[in-house]
């Protein structure tokens, strides 16, 4: 039945199709598996050596930092963090403390789950939205739980349906049925009264309660009061909704048990750590007749060279457009086409689970239109003594505001603003931070990037200069995810592999 299309199936991945390089693929062609230089070792590059390595293509990557993963990048204590001026911090977090600083949630559907999968990485849930965390507005007298924000404006927004509709002031758009059957939708969406009460929104259970529903004679006591539909619309908390519809932010989301940066380690440990020359730094890139050469500096200072078939370039635009090159004057100007997005983060470490013990917040965000912009908390290790909040994680404009200040005075403006939410425990609690300003990390420099166009530039790196490919999220429709840095390393990997069997 299934087969003839007669019997109703769930909808299939929509996933890209992808075959990855097999050593079998050259027994046929009488061709070898070709000498690949990789630049850098971020999740694009790292997925190109190890998608190439199935089929045995020797691969090398070179990668400036003295670790793997680029942008992801989890800090634990110890850790060490440099920013481009040479200000430097020491993450002091306790054990099993950690901040992801750059990719935190991956979703159900993007490829990441796929290689965590294939890699053996752990996942767990990542708690991105949470009827228990917080929308703050400045113009509000308090935050306000997520939960009693929906309540209201679903609320009123069903009640003045509803009563439009009764009306008769949608009856061009509405058949008699369909009005009754809107009017059933919205008596549950948002829990208004019935038409004798003109579908009153009058509050109820769904807001949350000021004293919780307990035995015996404790009915609880509902959290009042309830807000007029001016006051509601006023505070512009239902502007916030919109944020976990997107396709890339829908719960359930999900990360890597103990940290972001399992997935380029077990990457690395499959590709080979010799494969892997870290503190490696770029310096020159030439494409010749029959191959490419690159140059670069390790670890300590010396000038050496690789020469390889062909090269995969899998660093940041910005960055790659100040490297010398020979690919061309057209090539040089796409690659200074995309602008740059700072984005940062301060992890603050607790000495105690407040908003656990005292809120009762495991996991999710607090959205708030202060210039932290998001308050994290953590989804792992609920109960446990210590814990790890992400203090801000802004963009833009806000993340300038940041990156501008030295750690001390991030961590104050941070906490400063925090207290408004979450009160004086939020000073007074905190153990240790570690923020990151993007656009001032070494050979990383902004967040990610963004195109003024899909055309002309963009399409003319999607495909080689010569020997030399281009790779990274910044080459995929899924900016500012790994899933588009995976997408685009595989993109690669196909085009390289196909030109490798069918050219001498
Ligand atoms: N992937 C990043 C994040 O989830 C950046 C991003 C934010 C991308 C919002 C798209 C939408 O925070």
């Amino acid at each position: 039945m299934g087969a003839l299309g007669l019997a109703p199936s769930a909808e299939a991945s929509a996933k890209a199709a992808f075959e990855p390089p097999e050593p079998s693929h050259f027994s046929l062609t009488g061709r070898s598996a070709k000498k690949v230089v990789i630049l850098g070792a971020g999740v694009a590059g790292l997925a190109t050596a190890y998608e190439l390595g199935k089929a045995g293509y020797d691969c090398t990557i070179l990668e400036a930092l003295d670790r793997v993963g680029g942008r992801n990048w989890t800090i634990r204590g110890g850790d060490r963090l440099t920013e481009l001026d040479g200000s430097t911090q020491v993450a002091r977090f306790r054990e099993g403390v950690y901040m992801n600083a750059g990719p935190a949630r991956l979703a159900q559907w993007m490829v990441t789950m796929d290689y965590c999968r294939e890699l053996g990485v752990d996942l767990e849930v990542f708690t991105n939205s949470n009827a228990q965390a917080y929308i703050y507005h400045q113009s509000m007298p308090a935050p306000v739980r997520w939960r009693t924000a929906k309540a209201d404006v679903y609320g009123y927004v069903s009640e003045l349906l509803s009563r439009a509709t009764d009306a008769g002031a949608l009856d061009a758009a509405l058949t008699t049925q369909d009005k009754e059957r809107l009017i059933a939708f919205l008596s549950g969406f948002g829990s208004v009264g019935n038409r004798a009460s003109g579908f009153a929104y009058t509050g109820g259970s769904r807001r949350g309660y000021s004293v919780d529903p307990g035995a015996g004679e404790q009915t609880g006591t509902p959290l009042g009061p309830v807000p007029s539909l001016s006051e509601v619309l006023s505070s512009g908390v239902g502007q916030r909704f919109s944020f976990e519809f997107g396709y890339d932010q829908a719960m359930l989301m999900f990360q890597p048990v103990g940290g972001m940066d399992a997935i380029p380690r077990a990457f690395a440990a499959k590709i080979g750590r010799q494969r892997i020359r870290l503190g490696s730094v770029v310096t020159k890139i030439t494409d010749w007749a029959d191959g490419v050469e690159v140059e670069y500096r390790d670890g300590r200072g010396r000038t050496q060279k690789i020469r390889a078939d062909l090269c995969v370039a899998a660093m940041p635009p910005h960055i790659l457009a100040r490297t010398p090159h020979n690919l061309g004057a057209e090539v040089q100007a796409a690659l200074s086409t995309p602008n740059v997005t700072n984005s940062g983060k301060i992890g603050l470490e607790y000495r105690r689970r407040w908003w656990e013990i005292d809120e009762d917040i495991y996991g999710g965000i607090t959205s708030t239109d202060l210039d932290l912009a998001t308050i994290w908390y953590p989804s792992h290790g609920y109960g446990a003594a210590r814990g790890l909040v992400v203090g801000y994680y802004n963009f833009g404009a806000q993340a300038d505001a940041y990156a501008a200040l030295k750690h001390a005075d991030r961590e104050r403006r941070a906490v400063e603003q925090g207290m408004r939410i979450h009160g004086a425990k939020y000073r007074d609690e905190l153990v240790s931070s570690v923020s990151v300003a993007w656009k001032l990390q070494p050979h990383i420099e902004g967040a990610w990037v963004g195109w003024p166009s899909r055309q002309g530039a963009y399409q003319l790196l999607n495909s080689p200069a010569g020997h030399v490919y281009f790779a990274g999220d910044w080459l995929s429709h899924m900016i500012a995810w790994q899933s588009g840095a995976l997408e685009s390393a595989r993109k690669v990997v196909t085009e390289l592999h196909q030109r490798t069997l069918s050219t001498a």
